[in-house]
């Protein structure tokens, strides 16, 4: 039997280079020159973040699969959910500890992970559909920002948002999406929310920092993905990775340093960087309790339940659609 359905394409290729070049006119065309973070993850991009996840001082992964290992029981208990939908699954390693939780419990009709890089989605749904053999599989290749109003209706159902991803939005588009995920849930539904949380930068900076420079090849692979679906003529090795931390909005931006004076071509325009100037690429924000409740509280969520792993390095949020 095959439990897991074909992957359902909101995105195609071309609505992916039609983004892309629009991101890359706005984003390269603006001062300071930006480009947003969904760009990493084409087939390298996923494979360099799963290296990211077992990296020494990455932590999050660790911590948040530690809140999950405790925790998962209690969330299929309280939740009771039919469907499980994932936002941003990746490979979806850790949501096998829900799933597994669900699977004791009985009850789970179908896992619905969501993500814009098909070959993470592929991987993962075959994976998880030879693996949980009563369990539906419904992949789709969708854009959070902008398919929330996608999501499988009917039964009592979780949306689970894992790896702080969440905090790769900034604050404005954090609100709206976080809207946007309450519109299309009914009152009763749930959503889980893993968010990395304030502490020490020397924790921080060094997790989006590595010894090895695995998140210098991630960072650098959005020029990559520009060079290779545009055309463009990025020099990604003339680029340093850089990760700061901002005390004040408390995040860490991830930014691309022109080692020297470079002028790159892409699509009609002629881009120029002055040596030593910066191309954000990211910001991860890290949270307080206080912060993440009053922000699904603004969205029409209640915190029920807060979690952080026995270090509280990082904090997973069980909140009710109200
Ligand atoms: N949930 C996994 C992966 C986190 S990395 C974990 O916790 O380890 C972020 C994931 O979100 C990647 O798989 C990336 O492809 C996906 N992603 C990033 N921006 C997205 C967007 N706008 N819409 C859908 N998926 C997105
Ligand atoms: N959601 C992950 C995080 O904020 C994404 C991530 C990890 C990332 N390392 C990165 C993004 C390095 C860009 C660069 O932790």
């Amino acid at each position: 039997m095959n439990n897991a359905e074909p992957l359902e394409i909101y995105l195609e290729e071309q609505d992916l280079g039609r983004g892309l070049r629009e991101d890359v006119r706005v984003g390269l065309g603006a001062t300071p020159k930006w480009l947003p973070p969904k760009w990493f993850y084409d087939a390298r991009g996923s494979e360099l973040f799963e290296q990211i996840t077992e990296l020494p001082e990455y932590y999050p992964t660790r911590a948040e699969r530690a809140v999950l290992a405790a925790r998962a029981p209690q969330i299929a208990e309280a939740t009771g959910a039919k469907t499980l939908i994932e936002l941003g699954s990746g490979s979806s390693e850790k949501t096998r500890l829900l799933l597994d939780a669900f699977t004791r419990r009985s009850g789970l009709g179908s896992f619905v992970p969501l993500d814009v890089s098909v070959s993470a989605l592929r991987q993962s749904t075959e994976q998880i559909a030879a693996d949980y053999p009563g369990l539906r599989v419904r992949g789709i290749v969708g854009d959070f920002t902008r398919h929330l109003d996608r999501l499988p209706a009917g039964g009592r159902r979780l949306v689970v948002f894992l790896g702080g991803t969440v905090g790769n939005l900034l604050p404005p588009e954090r609100a709206t999406f976080l809207a946007a995920m309450r519109a299309g849930l009914e009152a009763g539904d749930w959503l889980l929310v893993g968010t990395d949380l304030v502490k020490d930068p020397r924790v921080v900076v060094p997790a989006y920092d590595d010894a090895a420079g695995v998140t210098a090849e991630f960072n650098r692979n959005v020029l990559r993905v520009v060079n290779r679906e545009l055309g463009a003529d990025f020099d990604p090795e003339a680029f340093r990775h850089v990760a700061l931390w901002d005390p004040e909005n408390e995040w860490i931006e991830m930014r691309l340093r022109a080692e020297r004076r470079m002028r790159v071509r892409v699509l009609d325009l002629v881009v120029d960087f002055a040596a030593g100037e910066e191309l954000r690429t990211e910001i991860s924000a890290k949270f307080r309790p206080t912060g993440i409740a009053a922000e699904l509280d603004a969205a029409g969520f209640c915190a029920e339940h807060f979690w952080t792993d026995p270090e509280d390095l990082f904090g997973v949020t069980l909140a009710r659609a109200v």
